[in-house]
């Protein structure tokens, strides 16, 4: 293939991946995303500074993050009326798309290293209600003392999950009251949240680790960076993650680099002692390519040879149906059902494993709706519409 052709087919495969994003991601969540996304597949002046990212980072979101990031500081300019977590107030109309043309091209140069130089990196705190259910279930079977390793951790905020404040609708966990982060989310299904509101178990090893790890207390780049990420409308949202980001630079959490595709056995292998490890992973397995996800899988199955260990996912349920995790729903319902996580466990000891979903999820953890029963097959959620985005923005 020539180089002209070569970035032709990269800008259509763009222009696809922008109609699809404002379709699946933006829709119901972002009314300003929806938009910008829609205009910027039509258009080449904007699709063509993603070229200077890596293949493998030329994503909408690195895009959108750019611009958020420089307008932070560029008020006075039109685009930022938009952006209510910027203190603009001003609807979405046809004047929006114009204005974010206007700014990318008047800050090209800034824009283009952002895009050549930085990563996607997101940091969703709200995933730690997916963490505190697997870790309620694993104590169940495995009582006593836990080690937590995250694996994709980012800037390692899931870590310091003991110490937020958790509100699911109108209901507290009590254990950490005075907590400077409170997360909050909704239930959905009608199942019951109580274990993701109970007493937490011990956890008495934490690390997490990542291929390119966030450093807030040495990197002063790293915080503005990861509040890039938080979309438009999501003010509350914002003021949560700055919490968590305050709270890490005051006790870093513990963090390393690794690979989740080489390192996944030998991570399980050095934590001190005999008790179970529970391997948790958030929006990591869509980074991995289906060799990694094999190789990564084939870790856990080692590593339970020698002691106890637990998956535990929040992730795309068809992508977890494709490694050797098997349940009556990944293996039916839901297969193939995109837009919507899967948070689970795989407990597996030796010969004994046992797959569990334990509630479908969000993405983003705005809403989470806990399985009605052991076992659950979830084949209900087809008629209560879960896999549509919720219709308000997100917060
Ligand atoms: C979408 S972020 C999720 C971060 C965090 N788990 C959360 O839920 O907020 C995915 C993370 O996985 C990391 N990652 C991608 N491939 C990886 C690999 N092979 N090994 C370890 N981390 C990886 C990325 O650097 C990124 O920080």
């Amino acid at each position: 293939m020539s180089a002209t052709d070569e970035r032709h087919a990269a800008l259509h495969h763009l222009r696809n991946l922008f109609r699809f994003f404002a379709r699946t991601q933006c829709e119901g969540r972002s009314p300003l995303y929806t938009r910008l996304s829609e205009a910027i597949a039509e258009d080449q002046v904007l699709l063509e500074p993603l070229l200077l990212a890596p293949p493998g980072q030329r994503r909408p979101s690195l895009l959108l993050a750019s611009v958020n990031h420089l307008i932070s500081d560029r008020r006075n300019h039109p685009l930022a009326a938009y952006y209510p977590i910027h203190g603009g107030s001003r609807p979405v109309d046809d004047e929006a798309p114009a204005a974010f043309r206007d700014f990318c091209i008047e800050h090209a140069d800034e824009l283009g290293e952002l895009l050549t130089h930085r990563n996607t990196q997101t940091n969703e705190i709200r995933r730690c209600f997916a963490l505190r259910l697997g870790l309620t279930r694993i104590a169940r079977h495995w009582p006593g003392p836990l080690a937590v390793l995250e694996i994709g951790a980012s800037a390692g905020l899931n870590l310091h999950f003991d110490t937020y404040a958790y509100r699911i609708g109108d209901r507290e966990a009590d254990a950490q009251d005075g907590s400077p982060v409170v997360l909050s989310t909704t239930a959905r299904g009608g199942g019951p949240v109580d274990a993701m509101l109970g007493r937490l178990p011990p956890v008495t090893y934490r690390l997490g680790v990542d291929l390119d790890p966030v450093n807030l207390s040495t990197d002063p780049a790293a915080g503005p960076w990861l509040e890039a990420f938080i979309w438009p409308e999501q003010v509350a949202k914002l003021q949560t993650l700055r919490a968590a980001i305050q709270l890490a630079r005051r006790e870093p959490p513990p963090l390393a680099r690794a690979d989740a595709v080489r390192d996944t056995a030998r991570l399980i292998a050095q934590v001190p002692g005999r008790m179970p490890v529970a391997v948790f992973t958030a929006s990591l397995l869509s980074y991995l390519g289906a060799e990694g996800r094999a190789r990564f899988v084939a870790q856990l199955a080692a590593a339970a040879r020698e002691r106890p260990v637990a998956w535990l996912f929040t992730e795309a349920p068809g992508l977890v149906a494709r490694t050797d995790v098997t349940t009556p729903s990944l293996a039916g319902p839901l297969r193939d059902i995109g837009g919507i996580y899967a948070v689970g466990v795989s407990l597996r000891e030796r010969n004994d494993r046992h797959d569990e979903v334990l509630a479908l999820a969000d993405p983003y953890l705005e809403w989470i709706a806990p399985a009605r029963c052991g076992g659950d097959d979830f084949s209900w959620a087809a008629d209560t519409g879960l896999h549509e985005p919720p219709r308000s923005a997100g917060g």
